[in-house]
């Protein structure tokens, strides 16, 4: 029996939508997470690696399969913490997807690093291995692989090209808390793992972030950067010069109480998007999931990687598409811009770090053009954020019922649009 019924008139024209059930809310945080913060701040122990964190480091390491985890401020300076304790140095490179939160390149750039940005791979808008390959000088010291959305990054290609060619990886893992590579967990897949948990992450404290690794000396470096060069017992002087990037033991209480609840999120999202993936292939049309590599043994979806074919759209954008979902109650946003896009690249603002780089030496942003990563952004990549999955079932039964309405109506959709431009434009003479 099909759950899609394709009835009743668009909602972007007066019709009913045909999404009912509101989405789940987030963030959401349990009772046990409510007494330990009053616990908190009854204890005195605000910061300074206090039981919760100390607590939270162990578990989340074992969660990951690493060693270590330590807690920081944010999944910016995890980044730029990790990538000076695997050793890379100003005026290195480092190869960066030229799709991701701007956060990745910045993080590069602010340590001195030349980040060096490659094209990203058509079906997971991940890092393309070849476009790594390809990008390689002598003076390329690391690869950053972000597990972008909700699709990994091919990290056999990854970790074979790196290797090879003697460089570290830093996976990026801002986007997928708990997915695993042929059953070893992201974040424990190259030489450190960097992890935000920022409000909208489906593990998180508000703002927070860690790093993952399993060699001792990656540990106490990473953690003398972020703890004002003290080791981990927080007591003996490490021998780098560091910062303050640490986090509080409010975060860390959190955080613990996510945990508790991640393994049966993580189970309900990968059910409601395989429901999703296989309805949108039942129902054809513009949109339909990107593929789940056999690989990946379990993916974290801090979103539903979707592509968008206008071939298949009777001349209805992207943004008319997703305007008249929306109007259904199913809300998907566009991707990321490209990363050199990004205002905060703009090399004439004096503010960016960029301007005092070697000109010859830097990648010149402004005129880059990544073929696969502009159609991406520009035309065909959409994105479903993990909130609504935690719906399940019946939530998605009702997203597919808008997509297949949607695409009956597609000539309406086009005409409601037309009509909209023909006033815009009348009014305005
Ligand atoms: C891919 C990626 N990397 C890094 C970050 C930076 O994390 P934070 O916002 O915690 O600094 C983000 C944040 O959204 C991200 O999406």
């Amino acid at each position: 029996m099909s759950t899609v019924s394709r009835g009743g008139a668009l909602a972007l024209t007066g019709g009913s939508p045909a999404v009912t059930l509101p989405a789940p809310a987030w963030p959401a945080a349990g009772e046990q997470e409510v007494a330990w913060m009053t616990e908190v701040v009854r204890s005195g122990k605000w910061s300074w690696v206090g039981p919760h964190e100390q607590a939270f480091c162990a578990e989340f390491a074992r969660f990951i399969g690493t060693r270590h985890a330590m807690l920081l401020a944010n999944g910016t300076v995890t980044l730029q913490c990790a990538l000076q304790a695997v050793g890379v140095r100003p005026g290195d490179e480092v190869i960066i997807p030229g799709l991701t939160w701007v956060a990745t390149l910045q993080a590069a750039l602010d340590i001195g690093a030349n980040g060096v940005l490659v094209d990203i791979d058509p079906e997971t808008y991940c890092l393309d291995p070849a476009a790594v390959e390809a990008a390689i000088t002598p003076r390329t010291t690391a690869i950053i692989p972000v597990h972008l959305y909700g699709c990994m990054c091919d990290m056999d290609a990854l970790r074979e090209i790196a290797r090879r060619h003697g460089l570290k990886i830093v996976e990026d893992v801002a986007h997928q808390h708990g997915s695993r590579w042929r059953d070893v967990g992201a974040g424990a897949l190259g030489d450190a793992g960097s992890f935000s948990f920022q409000q909208s992450k489906v593990l998180t404290c508000g703002e927070g972030g860690a790093i993952t690794c399993d060699d001792d000396a990656v540990y106490e470096t990473a953690f003398c950067l972020k703890h004002v060069g003290f080791l981990p017992d927080v007591t003996t002087p490490g021998n780098r010069y560091g910062h303050n990037y640490r986090a509080t033991e409010m975060q860390a209480a959190l955080l613990r109480g996510g945990l508790t609840r991640i393994e049966e999120q993580l189970r309900i999202r990968e059910e409601s998007e395989a429901l999703l993936r296989e309805g949108l292939r039942r129902i054809g049309g513009p949109l339909r999931a990107a593929r789940r590599d056999p690989r990946v043994t379990r993916q974290s979806y801090y979103a539903v990687t979707l592509h968008f074919d206008p071939a298949q759209a009777a001349g209805v954008t992207r943004e008319q598409y997703t305007a008249a979902l929306a109007a259904e109650g199913l809300y998907l946003m566009g991707t990321y811009p490209a990363v050199y896009n990004h205002r905060l690249l703009n090399l004439y603002d004096a503010t960016s770090p960029i301007p005092y780089r070697d000109p010859a030496r830097v990648q010149h942003y402004a005129s880059l053009r990544l073929p696969v990563t502009e159609r991406v952004v520009n035309e065909e990549g959409v994105v479903l954020s993990h909130v609504p999955l935690l719906g399940g079932a019946p939530l998605m039964a009702q997203y597919l019922d808008a997509v297949a309405k949607v695409n009956d109506h597609l000539a309406e959709v086009t005409a409601h649009f037309a009509e909209a431009e023909r006033c815009r434009s009348a009014s305005a003479k």
